[in-house]
């Protein structure tokens, strides 16, 4: 394969914006917005008047119950009513809100005023089937027009949506859908998938046997695939038959702005999902204001994000951000490879994207199938190209500058997190960038980094990223267990947020993202706990224990390398092999890509029993055990 030989891997030199990037930024000068953020009561409170409430708050911030931080206390609003109906009042109108593709080529356009009129079908609807403020709505659904509208329908009459990602398989969902305790589940009968359809109907069924609260299920007819009606049962109706007849307008949900507005799984040290819950006042400030001062959004931009709905990526920057600003935002369901590896680059030229944003894993998966592919479109109506879900190497990033921005369009490198609801550190358009590095916090938020007491380390030296102040879009809590909260996010380096990545600061207060620090795997961007691989692998019938580490990837950052005891007698031959991957691709979904697995006798314990993964992982690496003194034997 072609491979460009002058991008080094080592990349030392500042990349300044070109002139017309500083012009058009809406924000030209960083270091004096950053000193505008120190005051972070009135920086957000003066972002946070671009919408429309029904209750200006009373309080900015509360901070009299840390670390259950409360932002715009008082405050009455409705987030769908700001990111939909209100446009419908002004010449947005009858601008595309929803560019809806897929691999296929087909196309759906809504505009404001459409979408406003869907989502109050559908805010309807709910509420016929007895949804009520508070309700938890789970959706499994792929990119397509229905997920955003039945998000927004949840906002409009205060129900809490809950997305599973259409890629997390049977046991992923039935646990989710468990946790939350949902009332609805909304699926599809498919998703296209590099020219195929995959089932997501019978995923969905097999799963109900195990979801006892779920009193109806809404199946929405994407891939046109046949199912009858006489294929449902009593609990399932088709998502057309059900908004048949119902009025397209809908009184909105006045909402507290603290009121609970989506749970969001996420990956934590342990087996269990943490079901991240933020609220809604805050999150709309937080999503919004990043979002129009990283992408520099302006009227005609034609935006997309290229990451799911069912992660936060999608639920803050393709759907919330986008609609409150008032922009268009493309939803596209395909693969960045199919029908070829152009497919991308095909979009932005044909839509003329205005902003994109990717992830590195996609970038260095594109990459392989040198620039042939790129230099096949125009794409001169990039502005501004950005990045997140890990950290993007040099490499990877000259790629991204110089063969999609042809050296003049500013990369925004974006650091965040599902917790975060919103980019915490990230360039803007005017800032100097160093390939590899998010930069510097977001203007009103406070980032360090500190050793386990919570003092600053010396510059260059390595630590934990903290966040030193409440910003708005921060999660509340984990749904439905307070104490989890605290142990994990604000107890060890108390008074902080303690975001589970290492990190070093340079000379310049530039961030370089290290990596997790805790027992999680970062695969293609995707988060996985170890806890969860290892629990899908013993779950097999002839697995004793499992011990999983990540291993290094240069396409995807990270995959499983798994460890496994197998039951008396066994050899871990071929066919066993193609099993356990197929097991735990059942249980996990196809986000747990299993690099290797090896068959062991033992596994390194600490005394209490705990595995020490950190000596597989220098075993793996060839590298000293380092210290061992705990290790039981
Ligand atoms: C973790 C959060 C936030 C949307 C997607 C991921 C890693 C994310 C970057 C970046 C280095 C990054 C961190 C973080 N991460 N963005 N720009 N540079 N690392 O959300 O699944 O909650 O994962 O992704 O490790 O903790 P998530």
């Amino acid at each position: 394969m072609e491979r460009d030989t002058d991008v080094l891997l080592q990349e030392e030199r500042i990349f300044y914006p070109d002139e017309d990037v500083i012009q058009r930024a809406l924000i030209k000068n960083w270091e004096e917005e950053i000193r505008k953020g120190k005051d972070i009561e009135k920086y957000w409170a003066e972002k946070a008047e671009q919408f429309e409430w029904f209750k200006k708050w009373d309080q900015v911030l509360d901070e009299s119950n840390k670390p259950f931080y409360k932002w715009f206390v008082g405050g009455k609003i409705n987030l769908a009513h700001n990111a939909v109906d209100r446009w419908v009042e002004t010449d947005k109108r009858n601008q595309v809100a929803i560019l809806y593709a897929n691999e296929r080529g087909d196309e759906r356009k809504l505009t404001y005023y459409e979408l406003s009129r869907e989502v109050n079908k559908f805010a309807n609807a709910l509420r016929n089937l007895g949804v009520v403020k508070g309700d938890r709505v789970s959706m499994y659904l792929p990119m397509c027009p229905e997920l955003l509208i039945s998000m927004l329908a949840c906002n409009k009459i205060g129900a809490i949506h809950s997305v599973v990602y259409s890629g997390l398989s049977v046991g992923a969902v039935v646990e989710r859908m468990n946790d939350a305790k949902a009332k609805i589940l909304i699926t599809a009968d498919g998703t296209f998938r590099r020219g195929k359809v995959i089932d997501l109907k019978s995923i969905t069924d097999e799963a109900m046997l195990q979801c006892k609260t779920v009193e109806t299920v809404v199946v929405v007819k994407h891939t046109g695939s046949p199912i009858d009606i006489s294929e449902l049962s009593g609990k399932e109706i088709f998502y057309d038959r059900l908004i048949e007849g119902e009025p397209a307008d809908c009184e909105p949900e006045q909402m507290d702005a603290e009121d609970p507005l989506f749970i969001l799984y996420t990956s934590g040290s342990t087996g269990k999902p943490k079901g991240v819950l933020h609220t809604t006042a805050g999150y709309m400030v937080g999503a919004a204001t990043t979002m129009q001062n990283v992408f520099d959004i302006h009227n005609g931009d034609l935006y997309w994000c290229t990451g799911d709905i069912g992660w936060i990526t999608g639920h803050s920057y393709v759907i919330y951000a986008p609609l409150l600003l008032g922009t268009t935002t493309l939803v596209y369901e395909g693969a960045p490879d199919y029908p070829d590896p152009g497919a991308f680059w095909h979009l932005v030229e044909k839509y003329g994207v205005t902003k994109f944003y990717t992830a590195p894993t996609a970038i260095r998966h594109l990459m392989r199938f040198g620039t042939k592919y790129p230099k096949r479109y125009n794409l001169e109506s990039l502005k501004i190209l950005a990045t997140v879900g890990e950290p993007i190497n040099p490499e990877a990033w000259m790629w991204y500058y110089k063969y999609i921005g042809n050296e003049k369009i500013p990369i925004m490198d974006t650091w965040w997190q599902t917790e975060t609801g919103m980019h915490l550190i990230t360039p803007l358009p005017c800032s100097p960038l160093k390939p590899g590095s998010a930069t510097k916090a977001f203007p009103g938020i406070e980032a360090d980094v500190v050793d386990d007491q919570g003092n600053p380390v010396p510059l260059g030296k390595g630590g934990f990223l903290v966040i030193k102040k409440p910003w708005p879009a921060m999660f509340r809590t984990l749904y439905g267990d307070d104490e989890r909260y605290i142990e994990t996010y604000w107890k060890d380096i108390p008074g902080y947020y303690k975001a589970g990545d290492m990190a070093r600061k340079d000379e310049d207060g530039y961030f370089w993202i290290q990596g997790r620090s805790d027992d999680v795997l970062k695969i293609a961007g995707h988060r996985i706990g170890t806890a969860e691989v290892e629990s899908a692998f013993v779950s097999h019938p002839l697995v004793v224990e499992a011990a999983v580490i990540g291993k290094d990837d240069p396409i995807k950052g990270q995959v499983i390398k798994a460890f496994l005891i197998l039951k008396e007698e066994q050899k871990l031959r071929t066919g066993l092999i193609e099993d356990l991957k197929k097991h735990v691709r059942y249980e996990l979904g196809p986000v747990a890509v299993l690099g290797e697995i090896e068959q062991v006798e033992k596994l390194p314990k600490t005394r209490s029993g705990k595995i020490m993964r950190r000596v597989l992982r220098a075993r793996e690496a060839g590298e000293d055990l380092g210290d061992t003194s705990t290790l039981e034997e």
